[in-house]
Parts: structure tokens; C-alpha cells; sequence
């Protein structure tokens, strides 16, 4: 049989039309396997604030008088895809104490001014294995903070940002990163500022040890005042949520879809987060849950899961190393429930 010009293009196009179907559904499902459904989400959420929603257990943290006036009842997680989808569950409105979780904004602040290399060289990114606000961890290290998610690693974060000696200056910069990072103002709790203010001389005794080993960059009043500051921001666990997604979108904010953070610095911060954001319960907490994540006094706790999601949880009541109690719970069970562990092998 002899084969026409036509028929021989009618084969080839329908050929490759069957192919690339073919490759559609296999790019598919080989894409989607691990990744949650919305249904999965949806679910998980639920089963975990009904598990967890009476949990006993920790105690506000009360250093900063305005915390130990937080109500304990308080419960609320969120989800934000990496595409932009919001899953709300609980009390996802109130306003609470961002702490040291904005430590890590400021963290992706420093990488950007800064690059990674004068991060590591003058502030360091080893876990100490003590707690946040610890002054040995200091002295044994080579009088060197250690990591940005620490108290002195933090303020050592703030003093190296631009401008210097400029307080109203290096506060509007911080603000707007923040502000980026949420995709919208954030505003700061007075109330709780002031709070802060008036009870943190143990920190600003750390700024001064600081300065006298010549690892603060700036004045030390400059440094814990913006560092007091960002640690009063108000965040509902929706922003916070936004704020790790933004991490887990490659530093583009998912909802206002604006770039951030350089995608180069990403997978720093979240080296840091691994080694440091649950303080001296790191390593138990990356064993059990696999989670980059950082907490704060607050009672949040974020993960993030790179290229899927970022989940926000609040709840006051922390546990000795100023981890929230029920926030940890919630998030190893949903990391175990939609297998967001970053070191399981997807294929
Ligand atoms: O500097 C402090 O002690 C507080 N502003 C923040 C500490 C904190 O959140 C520790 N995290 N769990």
C-alpha cells in the first residue's frame, strides 16, 4: 500500500497527540502523588483541632508581663499553599506576639543586604544546644552569637542591617520587609512593646557583650530597640502562615504574588530554621517531624514545607525551652497525616 503525504502527516500528528497525553498523565501523577488534596488538608485540619483543641499542658510565658495576660484557651492553625490557597481553622484573627519568630524575617533581611557569607562570618550558624537568651552559649563559642535565631545572634541580625546609626531609618526597612513577608502593615502592639521594653535587660546585657567583643554592628540601643520592636508586631496565625508560605514559595508571597526574598537565600534560612528554630529541642523536633520551623514566647510556631506550604499554629502555653505545647502537637500531626517530612524521598 502506497502511503500519501496526507495520511503519513495525519499518523504522525495523531502519534504525537497520543504521546503527549500519555506524558500529561504520567507528569501528573507522578507530580501529585505526594502532595496533599485540598480534601486531605481540609480534613487533617479538622482532626487535629479536635485532637488537640483541649490539650493540658505548659504555661504562658509571663518574663514579658503582657504574655501571661494572653488567654491559654486560645487555639487557631492555618495552611497557605505555595499557589495560594488558605485554610483557616480556629481562633485565626487575634492578634498575638510575632517573638522570635520574626527572627527569621529579619534573618532573610541580613542574607539580602548582606549576602550569606558575612551572615556565617560574624554571626554564625551552629546551634548552641542552650537556651534563646543564653549569655554562656556566648562565651563558649568564641564570643560569637552562634545563630540569628538566638537572642544575641538576633540583635546581632538588626545591628548588621542597613543604614547604621540611624534608628528611624533601619526601623522603616524592617517594617516594610515585614510588611512584604505578611502582604500587608503589620502594626506593633504598644502594649506589649512597651512591656517588653521595660523588662529586657537581659538582652540589652547581651547587646553590651556583644559590642565588647566587637560582634554588634551598630549602637547597641539601635540594635534592641528595632529587635524589641519586630519582636512586638501583632500577626494573626493567617499572617504568619502567609509569611511561611512565602518562604515555602521560593520568597515570592503566594497571595500578593510579589517577590520577597531572593530564591538563592531560601534554602539558608531554612538550614537555619532546621538547626536552631525550636532552640535546644531542634534536633528532637527535626527527628520526630522533619520540619524547618521556628517558635516564639508568643505561643506561634510556622513550618514550612518547601514548595508546598506554610502552616501557622497559635496556642500560648510553651513548654520549657519556649516552644508552644499544643502548636508542636499540631504540627507533628499533620506532618505525619499529609507526610510533609522534608527528608522522606518523593519519587
Ligand atoms: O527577646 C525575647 O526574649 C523575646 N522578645 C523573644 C523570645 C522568644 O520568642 C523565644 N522563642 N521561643
Amino acid at each position: 500500500m502506497k502511503i500519501t503525504k496526507p495520511i503519513l502527516k495525519q499518523s504522525v500528528l495523531g502519534g504525537l497527540v497520543v504521546l503527549s497525553l500519555i506524558s500529561i498523565v504520567f507528569f501528573s501523577f507522578t507530580q501529585n502523588k505526594d502532595k496533599a488534596t485540598e480534601e486531605d488538608i481540609k480534613a487533617a485540619l479538622k482532626e487535629a483541632y479536635d485532637k488537640f483543641k483541649t490539650l493540658k499542658g505548659g504555661k504562658n510565658a509571663d518574663y514579658i508581663p503582657y504574655l501571661a495576660k494572653v488567654d491559654s484557651t486560645f487555639y487557631g492553625i492555618v495552611i497557605v499553599t505555595a499557589d495560594g490557597k488558605v485554610y483557616p481553622m480556629g481562633e485565626t484573627k487575634y492578634e498575638f506576639g510575632i517573638e522570635s519568630i520574626s527572627k527569621v524575617f529579619t534573618l532573610a533581611q541580613a542574607l539580602q543586604e548582606r549576602g550569606g557569607k558575612v551572615v556565617m562570618d560574624s554571626i554564625g550558624v551552629n546551634a548552641t544546644g542552650l537556651p534563646f537568651n543564653s549569655v554562656q552559649a556566648i562565651e563558649i563559642q568564641g564570643q560569637q552569637p552562634q545563630n540569628p535565631l538566638v537572642n544575641a545572634g538576633a540583635i546581632a541580625t538588626v545591628s548588621l542591617l542597613e543604614p547604621k546609626n540611624n534608628q528611624e531609618a533601619k526601623w522603616a526597612k524592617v517594617q516594610k520587609n515585614f510588611n512584604r513577608f505578611a502582604g500587608r502593615d503589620l502594626k506593633v502592639i504598644d502594649e506589649l512593646y512597651k512591656s517588653e521594653a521595660a523588662t529586657d535587660q537581659h538582652n540589652e546585657a547581651i547587646a553590651l557583650l556583644l559590642k565588647s567583643y566587637n560582634r554588634l554592628f551598630d549602637k547597641p540601643a539601635i540594635a534592641i530597640d528595632v529587635y524589641t520592636k519586630q519582636c512586638s508586631f501583632g500577626v494573626n496565625a493567617k499572617d504568619l502562615a502567609v509569611m511561611a508560605a512565602t518562604l515555602a514559595n521560593n520568597g515570592v508571597n503566594p497571595l500578593t504574588k510579589e517577590k520577597v526574598v531572593d530564591p538563592k537565600h531560601i534554602p539558608q534560612i531554612l538550614a537555619v530554621m532546621s538547626t536552631a528554630g525550636l532552640y535546644e529541642t531542634t534536633g528532637e523536633w527535626m527527628f520526630k517531624v522533619g520540619l524547618p520551623s521556628k517558635s516564639g514566647v508568643g505561643g506561634g510556631i510556622i513550618s514550612v514545607v518547601p514548595g508546598q506550604m506554610g502552616i501557622a499554629v497559635f496556642a500560648p502555653p510553651l513548654d520549657k525551652a519556649g516552644n508552644s505545647v499544643k502548636a508542636q502537637k499540631t504540627i507533628e500531626f499533620l506532618a505525619d497525616k499529609l507526610k510533609l517530612n522534608v527528608f522522606t524521598a518523593r519519587n
